[in-house]
């Protein structure tokens, strides 16, 4: 890993060098993360099985598209803040706290349940991310981040709806 912290010598960001180090080291677990979750929503949409097939494979794919997105932002955002963002498998499934789904048939109730735990821990990671990047003053990042939380929130809902049953 390359987390060192190397500023721009021609623009100083003003930040606080040994801040911008711990947010950075925090902004790689989310990009592997991210990483992880974007091929297991493939993994979902391509492989899910059962009643609900229909749902589940068009929602995977708006849910991997926000995904993509994301990633290449908080990339990006690791650049310009000066330092290097992990990119290669090797280094996501290492420091990745989201774990991989084999290749293989998945019913649609356990999809849901699956997608609904992922985000969860997302959601999780995202606030505490966002708690460090207040204390670093990085408006920038907290932006990209409410982004992530307003996201994983609503389909936390959407999935567990799905999965909620009637009691009459
Ligand atoms: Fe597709």
């Amino acid at each position: 890993m390359h987390n060192g912290y190397c500023p721009n010598q021609n623009c100083p960001c003003g930040l606080d060098p040994e801040k911008v180090e711990t947010l950075v080291e925090c902004l790689n677990i989310y990009l592997a993360n991210l990483n992880v979750l974007f091929i297991k929503l493939h993994n979902i949409h391509w492989n899910v099985i059962g009643v609900g097939f229909f749902d589940i494979h068009v929602k995977t794919e708006e849910l991997y598209d926000f995904v993509a997105d994301q990633l290449d932002k908080v990339a990006e955002r690791i650049k310009a803040l000066g330092c290097y963002p992990l990119a290669s498998m090797e280094d996501y499934l290492e420091v990745a706290t989201i774990s991989e789904l084999p290749s293989g048939n998945i019913s649609t109730p356990c999809a849901a349940k699956i997608i609904v735990e992922d985000f969860c821990s997302m959601l999780s990671l995202v606030r505490k991310i966002d708690s460090v990047a207040k204390e670093t003053l990085d408006e920038c990042t907290i932006g990209l981040l409410v982004e992530a939380i307003c996201f994983f929130e609503k389909y936390i809902w959407f999935f567990s709806a799905y999965l909620s049953k009637c009691k009459n």
